[in-house]
């Protein structure tokens, strides 16, 4: 009996092809919708293999119920959705999609840190409401990010590469990470800080960091209040890492001077969520790896990983915790 895959979001087929071979693939169709928890439940229990986004929970109860899954593909390098330990208790491999996604994802972050800064999105609006009338000397003035100190809280391979990008702003890079990163160190002349002396140093604090109990609302209401009032919080890891009332908060009082936020706690959010209402936030979808190019490496990815374990070898980008 050919294996059976189940897929909770509508991906390309043509991605999809190492999987089509070896195993029968179901997927969720509808565009805008998610795939509904009871569902992925029902699904789960006849799948051996399950692609998933990093909307779905992956846990005890789904895992319980899921006696033939072999393997998850997780659309994502973050794996917080997911209960990996119970899954590797239980046999079944994770997979997750690094590296492929590590340039994408900077880029947007940086572009995130510049439109903040700057005000771009604001500007933008500015024109498209047809509120500008004349050229002005301090009109829609941001903050400078050329020359400034910029702290990097996580710096993995994206947090690697957002450091290289603010090289080319000659920017001083300061980083707080687990351990020592020699080669950022060494090749992108990053200097390693304490939490509390990067956010007290920094103009951009940036977080990259995972979610996980130790980085679990890291940014409060005592972590903004040693930042400069100056300064400006990026946050493109995930929601959870902050206290979102504290960041309205320290907005709100000017304890900080601005943020930019493309990860909330509860996504997704709409324009009744608090943080979305201050101009001084630029707000994002979720969207630091949505280019085409590496959605779709990211598909295929998952894909290959996902046959690897059925064919009884080793996957590319295993999850080991
Ligand atoms: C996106 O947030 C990811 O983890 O890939
Ligand atoms: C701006 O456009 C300038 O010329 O300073």
């Amino acid at each position: 009996k050919r294996p059976y895959i189940y897929i909770t979001r509508k991906c390309s087929e043509e991605q999809l092809k190492p999987l089509y071979e070896v195993a029968d693939v179901d997927m969720w169709k509808e565009e805008e919708i998610p795939c509904p928890r009871e569902v992925l439940l029902e699904k789960a229990e006849k799948a051996d293999g399950l692609l998933t986004m990093l909307s779905d929970s992956i846990d005890k109860e789904l895992l319980d119920k899921a006696d033939q899954l072999k393997v998850i593909a997780n659309l994502a390098v973050g794996f917080d959705n997911i209960d990996v330990q119970y899954a590797n208790s239980k046999g079944i491999v994770v997979c997750n999609t690094p590296d492929i996604l590590t340039d994408t994802t900077a880029d947007l972050t940086f572009g995130l840190l510049l439109s903040t800064a700057r005000r771009l999105m604001e500007a933008s609006e500015y024109v498209k409401q047809n509120q500008w009338k004349s050229w002005g000397p301090l009109l829609l003035a941001g903050h400078d990010v050329h020359h400034k100190t910029i702290g990097i809280v996580g710096m993995g391979k994206i947090g690697q590469a957002v450091a290289k990008r603010a090289t080319g702003f000659e920017m001083e890079i300061l980083y707080h990470n687990r351990s020592r990163n020699e080669n950022a160190e060494k090749t992108l002349g990053a200097t390693y800080r304490s939490f509390d002396e990067l956010v007290t140093a920094s103009d951009f604090i940036v977080c990259l960091a995972p979610l996980t109990p130790e980085t679990r609302e890291l940014f409060n209401k005592e972590t903004f209040q040693k930042m400069k009032n100056s300064s400006i919080f990026i946050n493109a890891s995930r929601g959870a890492v902050v206290n979102e009332e504290d960041l309205y908060d320290a907005l709100v009082n000017g304890e900080i001077a601005g943020a930019g936020l493309d990860v909330f706690l509860n996504e997704p959010i709409g324009a009744e969520h608090p943080l979305v209402g201050l101009h001084n936030v630029v707000t994002l979808p979720h969207i630091g790896s949505a280019s085409y190019e590496t959605r779709y490496a990211m598909m295929k990815l998952c894909a290959m990983n996902i046959a690897a374990v059925l064919n009884g070898n080793e996957p590319k980008t295993k999850v080991v915790i």
